[in-house]
């Protein structure tokens, strides 16, 4: 029963199923579970065998019931005849008018009575003081799932808070700063009037930082974009080839400028995937910039585009690898591995959490294939074949 109720971390989801279950180990006609609310319970949700319907969010008092009064109290499980219903309003009154026998269990979470589920029967037998240990195991797994599931919602409610952040910053940042890049642009290409000499050091500086700080928000909206499910992915057919090709072209200039050598062994025919190019040539263009970033010099990086029933493109590197605990980190959002001589290298630790995020919504893999420190790494992109 436990692994069946936990199986699901949905509160509503986990109420709905330890009704079910405590109905049925308690041979009940109908369960209730109502959350306590300062001196009152509020029906959260409710089985019944008799179809009874509406009566979520009916508000009593618990001093008007002795039996709930016990136990809510005692915080034990209390066995009794029916409760007092010309005391209620209608449409619990009718739905109770006609059971015999109940069991009121009050859960107990953080020391405080926070929910009591209540089983009842319409006819006999009574429930009997022998079924009290099963009641208090009821209970202790109900408990258990609504603390996980609580627990699973908050951590659901701060993830989401913080994309609304993350979004909302990035949005921000961004049009001052493309203020920036503007006139940066201008004073490098003599818009502004002749710059004197000493200028152009710092000038490239600017500009370098600038371009770090755009590729940093960009990296942060599609982050937060990814998290709350408005990324558009297309699927479409996606030349392997090509897209690599595309990928290899983009970061030559900075393969260039740190004198690293790239290289690619392509098949002859093409290679087509479901995905969405766009994407594809993201995830090649992080992987090659971190080949790069953590190479060894001279550094050597290599594309290979496999066809075949599984294809798929790898990116190899003789880089300073990844050491073995931090394999599955790196791909943790904002995961960078502490380590003094990767300190100077600029980056927020997204690319390869959005690299396989993005794989993973085009039907496909992101993976570390093989990684020797001192040695190099190989990534593999593998997605469906067109
Ligand atoms: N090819 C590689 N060789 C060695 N280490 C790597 C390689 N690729 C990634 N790493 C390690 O994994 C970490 C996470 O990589 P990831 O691309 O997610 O973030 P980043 O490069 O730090 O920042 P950015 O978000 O700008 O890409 C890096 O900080 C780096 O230490
Ligand atoms: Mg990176």
């Amino acid at each position: 029963m436990a692994a069946d109720i936990s199986a699901s971390l949905d509160p509503s989801e986990v109420i709905r199923r330890v009704l079910m279950r405590a109905v049925e180990a308690g041979k009940a006609d109908r369960g209730v579970l109502l959350r306590v609310e300062d001196a009152d319970t509020v029906v959260e949700d409710y089985h019944d065998s008799a179809g009874v319907r509406d009566l979520i969010g009916y508000r009593h008092r618990i001093a008007l019931q002795p039996l709930m009064r016990q136990a809510v109290r005692s915080r034990r499980p209390t066995i009794g005849g029916r409760y007092e219903v010309d005391r209620m309003e209608a449409p619990l009154n009718l739905s109770l008018a006609d059971v015999k026998h109940t069991a009121t269990i009050p859960l107990v979470l953080d020391g405080e009575v926070t929910a009591v589920l209540v089983l009842s029967r319409r006819q006999d037998p009574p429930f009997l003081p022998d079924d009290l240990v099963t009641f208090q195991l009821i209970a202790n797994q109900a408990v258990l799932a609504l603390r996980n599931a609580r627990l699973f919602a908050q951590a659901q409610a701060v993830t989401r808070a913080q994309s609304d952040f993350l979004n909302m910053a990035a949005h921000e940042l961004r049009t001052p700063l493309s203020v920036i890049a503007g006139y940066v642009s201008m004073m490098e290409d003599g818009t502004l009037g002749d710059v004197p000499g000493s200028w152009h050091l710092p000038i490239e500086t600017l500009r370098a930082k600038t371009a770090e700080l755009e590729s940093l928000i960009s990296e942060l909206l599609i982050a937060s974009r990814l998290e709350a499910g408005t990324i558009p992915v297309h699927h479409g057919v996606v030349e392997l080839r090509e897209a690599a090709f595309t990928a290899l072209e983009r970061v030559e200039p900075r393969a260039n400028l740190l004198g690293a050598r790239l290289r690619h062994r392509f098949p002859e025919e093409p290679v087509q995937v479901s995905g969405d190019a766009e994407q594809v040539v993201r995830i090649l263009d992080n992987l090659l910039n971190n080949a790069l970033s953590y190479g060894s010099s001279p550094q050597e990086v290599t594309v290979t585009v496999h066809g075949g029933p599984e294809p798929r493109v790898e990116v190899r590197d003789q880089g300073q690898g990844i050491p073995a605990g931090e394999r599955d980190r790196i791909f943790e959002r904002f995961y960078r591995i502490e380590d003094p001589a990767r300190r100077h290298v600029p980056g927020t630790g997204l690319g390869l959490y959005i690299s396989r995020e993005l794989a993973s919504r085009m039907g496909g893999r992101l993976t570390l294939d093989r990684s020797l420190p001192g040695k190099g790494s190989t990534f593999s992109l593998r997605l469906p074949p067109a």
